[in-house]
């Protein structure tokens, strides 16, 4: 679907200063030579098994498929990939290439954190220093990836400017690349940036999907929806990517929905809301205000509050390919806490809001179809987001012992 300058129909494409030339040159060149090499493939697959977990588990939610009616739900539950969530698929290959391309150093931007963890996590396995950009409000919400990514021996830097996200993170590292990517490789957590970054990402993230259809195939179990969490689209279009090509199964990309309807309220970019734009090195779809500038969004998870959606993801929204609905944050909220109850499984508030449109639609299924929701990650890392919004009072008191106890 993508052609050779790099575009999904007129989204994607590489427009950046001349500086990154030469550096995003010499990444697409690496990255096409390890598409074709199979001992690139062969250690990616190794490490997958033995370091990432994989592959992770098709589970049938079975006492939600019988309380709701309608068709029968299936999780793949990427939450319970090494470091919690989808995001070390990427981590892991790109590290694989920055190795093979002689890098010394990696960078890295952040949003949930989950992305600096698993790149955190991959440095400290193969030895090369790591420093992860993470914009300071990101850093308050995600508390708990900070250590995790400190403990990891990287350096986190927080990212003061803007709106002090995601967008910010990797605006930052961007800079940083800039001016040292003789020795350094940024590794980029999401299917979004110049090219090659949102294939790369895509290639990596793709084991979701394959591995999606062989356990569907051995539970003899016809996908008919699939239901996917979209921030910058990593996990979305991973899961997707092996089913794009055919008209079937239906895929539904889910967006934050976030508190109201306004601009600043959710960070829904399809359906109309996101403007045709250039933004940080490629062309999709970004929320912006009157004045063309890249607007403040809102999402209770920080991993989906990014103003831009994925050049492929657009695309295939665009022709009809996937649809696209929002899920808010009172939504995502209840489907934790309905997943966590009947199934035993807590997802992250990222892939809580996939999960409770999949709560929404099964009831409207005929008995027999299935659908699939990917679980991007799990809950860990949002206890001090959760628990407060779950079970304020409890959760309030135990802080204020703690704090008492210090
Ligand atoms: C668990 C989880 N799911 C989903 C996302 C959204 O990212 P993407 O759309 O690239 O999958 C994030 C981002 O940090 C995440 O941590």
């Amino acid at each position: 679907m993508q052609d050779y300058n790099n575009f999904f129909g007129e989204f994607g494409g590489r427009y950046v200063a001349e500086v990154l030339r030469q550096p995003l040159d010499e990444l697409e060149a690496a990255y096409l030579d390890i598409t074709k090499d199979k001992s690139f493939r062969k250690e990616f697959e190794h490490y997958l098994k033995v370091y990432v977990g994989r592959p992770t588990p098709l589970l049938f939610a079975e006492n939600l498929s019988k309380t709701l009616g309608g068709g029968n739900l299936f999780i793949k539950m990427e939450g319970l990939a090494h470091t919690g969530a989808h995001k070390i698929n990427n981590a892991l290959g790109q590290i694989l290439l920055a190795k093979r391309m002689g890098k010394k150093r990696i960078i890295a931007e952040t949003g949930a954190g989950q992305h600096g963890v698993a790149t955190a996590a991959v440095c400290a396995k193969f030895g090369i220093p790591c420093r992860v950009y993470m914009g300071e409000v990101d850093m308050k919400r995600q508390r708990p990836n900070v250590f995790r990514m400190e403990t990891f021996g990287a350096e986190v830097v927080a990212v003061k400017s803007g709106s002090r996200t995601l967008k910010d993170a990797v605006n930052e590292a961007l800079r940083d690349w800039a001016s040292s990517f003789d020795e350094t490789y940024y590794l980029l957590g999401s299917a979004l940036g110049p090219s090659p970054y949102p294939d790369m990402v895509r290639f990596f993230q793709s084991i979701i999907g394959r591995e999606v259809k062989s356990q569907a195939r051995e539970q003899k179990v016809r996908i008919d929806k699939m239901v996917a969490c979209v921030g910058g689209g990593s996990n979305a279009i991973g899961f997707f990517s092996p089913f794009l090509e055919k008209k079937k199964p239906h895929l539904i990309g889910v967006e934050a929905g976030g508190r109201g309807k306004l601009l600043g309220e959710h960070a829904a970019r399809m359906n109309n809301l996101g403007r045709d734009s250039v933004v940080q090195g490629y062309r999709s779809l970004f929320l912006l205000d009157d004045d063309g500038q890249v607007a403040t969004t809102h999402s209770i998870s920080a991993g989906l509050d990014y103003p831009g959606i994925g050049p492929q993801l657009a695309f295939c929204g665009e022709t009809g390919r996937i649809e696209f609905v929002t899920a808010s944050d009172v939504q995502a909220l209840e489907a934790i806490k309905i997943f966590a109850r009947n199934e035993g499984v807590f997802m992250a508030l990222e892939s809580a809001h996939a999960a409770a449109y999949a709560l929404k639609i099964l009831p409207t299924m005929k008995k027999g179809e299935n659908l699939v929701v990917n679980m991007s990650g799990s809950g860990d890392k949002d206890i001090f987001i959760t628990a407060k919004e779950l079970d304020r009072e409890k959760w309030i008191e135990f802080l204020k012992k703690e704090a008492a106890d210090e």
